[in-house]
């Protein structure tokens, strides 16, 4: 639904050059409320400023719902047409609302209509329906200031949904909320993605948003997507920064040179009795460190942190089990002291 190819953009201010995007591909497919988190200044706002050339990528393609957006740069009127026309089958929301204060919830919402030229009666009855779904039927009347945070976000969805969007984009939209309104926020965003079949790109820096609402996830650092898939897919990645953040265990080991791995159950692992069957099957006695459950991506997902007796070499066999039971294994602390002097704090680093 929306794909981005060699994306890049370069600001130039006071005589130097910023390069905010450099070379981002992304792909959100049709229906997925796609997630991208990265630390302030990485450039996701760029990026979803790009996605609907509020800012024009400096290079590479923009392609939304099969159509580029990059070709309708020109300067002709017939390619300005095309672009105010596809922008307006994008909605977008904002951390800070952008509502006209002077105007009523209603007028706000019609807005947008007013300026694709409908009818009074036909924005009326929109921005009616709208209100009703965003769960703002009886604020119609009121203005931005008589809101509440979470109410004027609604008002901001309502709003971006007045032209029929596909695709909504959200620029932390949910920053400048209470965690309880954020995840009231977070929901409806989620009914309107299954009811409207509506796809949702929305940028956060806080990784409670990924988990609670995302499909997938990207990262970004530096202006780059580092790593990018549904979220079963990034926890099923060894050292994937965004597993490890999404889905951290912790517990230390105790032995002298024990083993400590994290096992991660996703899927139908997550119902098997695998840890007994590995005590069982090797005759050993299993530590459990740490462990946590949790719905990622409305899945129930497990991580456990657990400690094999023995050096790593003395555990090849039962990892490479729980490896074969469709589990996902990461070496957290290799017990042999050979494997302790050579890359064992990137080990741990990764399994954090
Ligand atoms: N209009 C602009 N002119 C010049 N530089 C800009 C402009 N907009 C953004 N930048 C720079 O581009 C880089 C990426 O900024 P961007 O706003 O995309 O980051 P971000 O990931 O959204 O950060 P935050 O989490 O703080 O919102 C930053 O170094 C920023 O200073
Ligand atoms: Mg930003």
């Amino acid at each position: 639904m929306i794909t981005t190819q060699d994306l890049t953009k370069v600001y130039r201010s006071g005589g130097r050059d910023l390069t905010a995007l450099d070379g981002v591909d992304l792909h959100v497919r049709e229906g997925e409320v796609f997630g991208v988190i990265g630390r302030s200044g990485a450039g996701k706002s760029s990026l979803i400023r790009c996605v609907n050339m509020l800012e024009r990528p400096t290079s590479g393609t923009v392609l939304v719902d099969g159509q580029d957006l990059t070709a309708l740069q020109g300067r002709g009127s017939r390619a300005s047409r095309e672009l105010r026309a596809a922008r307006g089958r994008i909605g977008m929301i904002f951390q800070h609302f952008h509502l006209l204060s002077s105007r009523t919830v209603r007028d706000n919402v019609e807005l947008p209509l007013e300026i694709l030229g409908h009818s009074r009666r036909a924005r009326a009855a929109k921005a009616g329906e709208l209100l009703e779904r965003v769960g703002l039927g009886d604020k119609a009347d009121a203005y931005p200031a008589q809101l509440s945070g979470g109410q004027k976000q609604r008002v901001g969805i309502a709003r971006a949904l007045a032209g029929d969007p596909k695709v909504l984009l959200s620029d932390e939209a949910t920053s400048a909320l209470d965690p309880a309104t954020t995840r009231s926020v977070l929901e409806l965003l989620r009914s309107l993605n299954r009811e409207l079949g509506l796809t949702v790109l929305l940028i956060t820096h806080e990784m409670d948003v990924v988990k609670t609402v995302c499909d997938s996830a990207a990262l970004m650092e530096r202006g780059r997507v580092t790593e990018a898939g549904t979220l079963d897919e990034l926890l099923a990645t060894p050292g994937s920064a965004l597993a490890a953040a999404l889905f951290p265990v912790s517990g230390e080991g105790s032995g002298p040179a024990p083993t400590v791995i994290d096992v991660t159950f996703h899927g139908d692992t997550a119902s098997r009795p695998v840890i007994s069957r590995l005590s069982r099957t090797y005759n050993i006695d299993i530590s459990i460190l740490g462990a946590a459950m949790d719905t990622v991506a409305g899945r129930q997902v497990g991580r456990m942190r657990i400690e094999l007796p023995g050096p790593y070499e003395e555990n090849v066999v039962p990892i490479g089990f729980l490896r074969e039971q469709g589990l996902q294994v990461e070496t957290v602390r290799p017990g042999a002291a050979a494997f302790r002097a050579a890359g064992n704090s990137e080990k741990r680093e990764a399994g954090r």
